[in-house]
């Protein structure tokens, strides 16, 4: 089987902790570089939450620091969710920083992807500052793209706005760019993130199964507090998800449009299912999951990441 080379775009951040751990250990993909962005802590903390686990996973896949700030707004984060260093819950080693690139995010984007002989795919688990940056400054770099994966947006309610999820209305414009770059998308936004929540049971699972279960448990511990007990959101898993196991999600092909001036809605994600808008579809995005499926599948992944 060969596998499929992949870029993740991340913001570590415990649910991109977790969606880095299932594609290091996923035999499917070749992880040929990880990208960090300023999201939901700023980016000294997701760069060192990046190498930490990149190295207590014990791969060798290089890191490149991004974008501290969005492409115009200011960075407001998330650390009231994940914790003041972004992965508070464990106490990791001192990673290994010879994996840190000297050049930046998007040039060491640039690089892999005019480098590869088959089209790479992007997994975007974090505001798209870092990918709309590459789009712009090297668009030979889109026939190299075969399509972005991306954690982000919402068809009905919002986590940051009323109806805007974090990664988009975090960068807005940003999004607005990779929306409407022209590369296939396919969005996983905050739908399935709450169709398909981990129960307890899953997470003792989870805790009991895998060989980083501990690691895992106590990020899982902080993050959201009560919602170990009341149901835990994956959201940037599903990124990953439905890249390996599509056959999980119910897709639609759909025009999403990126609102960025609206005075309470800016950051919002129109996913016009009806057409409303008149345009061509610009993106596939997961409206509906199959939730058993998924936590199975969690279990099953974590439990292969050593
Ligand atoms: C997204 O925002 C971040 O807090 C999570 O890591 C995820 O990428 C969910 O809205
Ligand atoms: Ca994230």
């Amino acid at each position: 089987m060969s596998r499929k080379p992949v870029i993740i775009d991340t913001d570590p951040g415990i649910d991109d902790a977790v969606a880095l751990a299932i594609a290091l250990f996923a035999e499917e993909l070749d992880v040929r570089l990880i990208t960090t962005v300023g999201g939901n802590v700023g980016i000294e903390h997701t760069t060192d939450n990046a190498l930490k686990l990149v190295s207590f996973f014990g791969k060798r896949v290089p890191v490149a620091a991004g974008a501290a700030e969005p492409l115009v707004r200011e960075l407001v984060d998330a650390s009231n969710v994940h914790g003041a260093s972004g992965m508070e819950g464990w106490e990791f080693d001192e990673p290994d920083r010879t994996l840190l690139l000297e050049k930046n995010a998007v040039d060491a984007m640039r690089d892999v992807l005019l480098a590869s002989e088959e089209p790479v795919t992007i997994v975007a688990l974090a505001p798209l500052t870092n990918v709309a940056l590459t789009l712009k400054a090297y668009p030979e770099v889109k026939s190299h793209i075969e399509r972005i994966v991306l954690m982000g947006g919402t068809a009905a309610r919002g986590n940051k706005g009323v109806l805007s999820e974090f990664n988009v209305a975090t960068d807005p414009e940003a999004a607005a760019v990779v929306f409407s770059s022209g590369v296939p998308i396919t969005m996983a936004g905050l739908d399935v993130g709450w169709a398909a929540m981990l129960r307890p049971e899953d997470s003792e699972r989870i805790r009991d199964e895998s060989p980083a279960g501990e690691m895992f448990y106590a990020l899982f511990n902080h993050y959201r507090g009560g919602s170990l007990r009341t149901g835990l959101k994956m959201y940037d898993a599903h990124a990953m998800a439905v890249l390996l196991c599509p056959e999980m999600y119910e897709l639609v092909d759909t025009y999403v449009g990126i609102e960025l001036a609206g005075s309470m809605t800016a950051g919002c994600t129109l996913v016009d299912l009806k057409g409303y808008l008149g345009k061509p579809a610009n993106a596939t995005v997961c409206m509906g999951i199959d939730a058993d499926r998924f936590r199975s599948w969690m279990v099953e992944r974590l439990a292969q990441c050593k």
